[in-house]
């Protein structure tokens, strides 16, 4: 089955060609960094109009590069929610009617399911059930996977996200955006011991992280030494230092208490090479298996959501003829309410 994905959630338009038989057929990507770079932020309404222009493109490309042509795809995924309302209609409704016009099936994906999935495109994938440490810019959970379509959700953050965490610190230590590759790419030249930091929530039981605490921990450090030209980097390294640890704690705590030997990590801060390199440690010393995406598919791209959308297409199921989309979608719905209405 060859199934186009199409991915609007935020602020990247990405398209794929997954082949259930051949692997992933054709990618592509563009990202909106320069049109938001200059706002500090994603502006959602840019967002939704950027999306307008560079969908249809990038699916036609995208197409090209697979060699195949629009009468050769068996089905079309999309994601649906979670994410801004506007730039997921756009998506949802330009997938939803070209698998109309086609005349075949659509799928609705949750992002966060593309991003659980992601690993799953590699080389040597993990098998279910496991452990999913997802971290992006909108969400930090600690999920028990047991099979397609079975999450159970086992922890996630009571305020920041930790991308957003990263995201924020980086905007306060004057870092442009998007903050989170560029404060660890700072943090590679700070000494992380020079200052100390708070491990949030790791002193107590449970499977929650708390990151603003964190947050305005770094900004009174940053207040107290910004006129120390070394002192940057060295509360960078701190505070990736920090996230990664508690990160690490936490997906410990999940190993434990599943009795997994499985952990995948995904999403945007899953690209974070102190992180990978922490948890693969942890792995090695524990006995479990660590798998990631690779560093392109941990942040948005179209190659997850057509990957779950195939996944769930050939399970048998269908999305009917209404377009919609969710802002806010639980993962853990999807077992109560598989598909949207
Ligand atoms: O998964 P993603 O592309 O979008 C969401 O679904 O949110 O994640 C984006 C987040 C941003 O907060 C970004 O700063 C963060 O992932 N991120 C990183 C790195 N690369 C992306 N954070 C830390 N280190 C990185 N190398
Ligand atoms: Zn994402």
């Amino acid at each position: 089955m060859k199934v186009l994905g199409i991915e609007t959630s935020c602020d990247e338009t990405g398209v794929a060609v997954y082949d259930s038989e051949h692997g992933l057929l054709a990618h592509a990507l563009y990202s909106q960094v320069e049109l938001h770079a200059e706002y500090g932020g994603v502006v959602p309404e840019l967002a939704s109009r950027d999306h307008v222009r560079k969908l249809l493109p990038l699916i036609d490309q995208c197409l090209g590069e697979s060699g195949l042509t629009r009468d050769a795809i068996d089905g079309v995924a999309y994601t649906a929610g979670p994410g801004l309302i506007g730039a997921l209609l756009v998506g949802a409704a330009a997938g939803r009617s070209l698998a109309m016009a086609l005349d075949i099936p659509a799928i609705a994906v949750h992002h966060m399911e593309g991003h659980l999935l992601a690993p799953m495109l590699e080389e040597n994938p993990p098998a279910f059930p496991f452990v999913a440490l997802l971290v992006s810019g909108g969400h930090t959970m600690l999920v028990e996977v047991r099979e397609l379509g079975d999450y159970t959700l086992l922890g996630e953050t009571l305020d920041d996200a930790a991308g957003e965490a990263f995201d924020k610190t980086a905007k306060l230590l004057g870092l442009p955006y998007p903050g989170g590759p560029a404060l660890a790419r700072l943090a590679e030249r700070g000494d992380a011991g020079r200052f100390a930091f708070p491990r949030p929530m790791t002193d107590r039981p449970g499977l929650e992280f708390s990151f603003s605490g964190l947050k305005t921990h770094t900004r009174n450090l940053w207040l107290e030494h910004n006129e120390d030209q070394s002192a940057r980097a060295d509360i960078a390294a701190g505070f990736q230092k920090a996230v990664t640890e508690t990160l690490a704690i936490k997906c410990r705590r999940a190993m434990q208490q599943t009795g997994s030997g499985q952990l995948i990590i995904s999403g945007g801060v899953g690209a974070n090479i102190a992180l990978r390199e922490k948890l693969t440690a942890e792995g090695e010393k524990h006995g479990w298996n660590v798998s990631y995406p690779r560093l392109e598919f941990c942040t948005d791209n179209g190659a997850m959501i057509a990957f779950a959308g195939c996944k769930h297409l050939l399970a048998g199921e269908r999305q009917d003829l209404e377009i919609s989309a969710r802002a806010r979608w639980p993962l853990d719905q999807l077992v109560s309410a598989p598909r949207l209405a």
